[in-house]
């Protein structure tokens, strides 16, 4: 198990846009098994590559149904709309509302370069739209509607009320 190191907003990198995985090599296999170790670790539901530092088109997802691991995903349809809290690894302890397709289907390959087609509603429809955006340099918190706010004072909040 490797972790590595999770960019936080203000870093440069987290601004640009990610290139296409033309083959997998062994290296780019350990990037997304770290991506998966990291992702747990810090117990999210989606890391994209550049959030660990590397401007790569692959992004590792998990709502709880299993690893989902996308090389080269794009979005091919999208419906419906969600307005609902998002939050980022690279922006620990902060929320905000976002408003997304409620239904999307992406194509991407595996890591093993073969083509997947992924469905997602709601959650997953949700990370499946905020993760692909990091791979265009695109952070959750310019599309929030009103203010972040703090997820960390809220969980104290409702320890308190408990
Ligand atoms: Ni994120």
């Amino acid at each position: 198990m490797a972790l590595r190191k999770i960019r936080e907003q203000g870093d440069e990198i987290l601004t640009k846009k990610c290139r296409e995985v033309k083959e997998m090599t062994p290296r780019l296999r350990e990037l997304v098994a770290d991506m998966l170790d990291t992702m747990y670790e810090a117990e999210g539901v989606g890391l994209a590559a550049p959030q660990v530092g590397v401007l790569k088109r692959i992004v590792v997802i998990d709502i709880g149904e299993g690893p989902i691991v996308l090389v080269n995903p794009r979005i091919t349809h999208q419906d419906g709309e969600q307005e609902g809290n998002e939050g980022c690894l690279s922006v620990p302890g902060k929320a905000g509302v976002v408003v997304r397709p409620n239904h999307v289907i992406v194509e991407a390959f595996n890591e093993e370069m073969k083509p997947v087609t992924v469905e997602g509603e709601e959650l997953l429809a949700r990370a499946l739209c905020h993760e692909l955006d990091h791979l265009e340099g695109v952070m959750y918190t310019s599309k929030v509607k009103g203010d972040l706010f703090d997820t960390r004072i809220e969980e104290e909040e409702s320890e308190e009320e408990a």
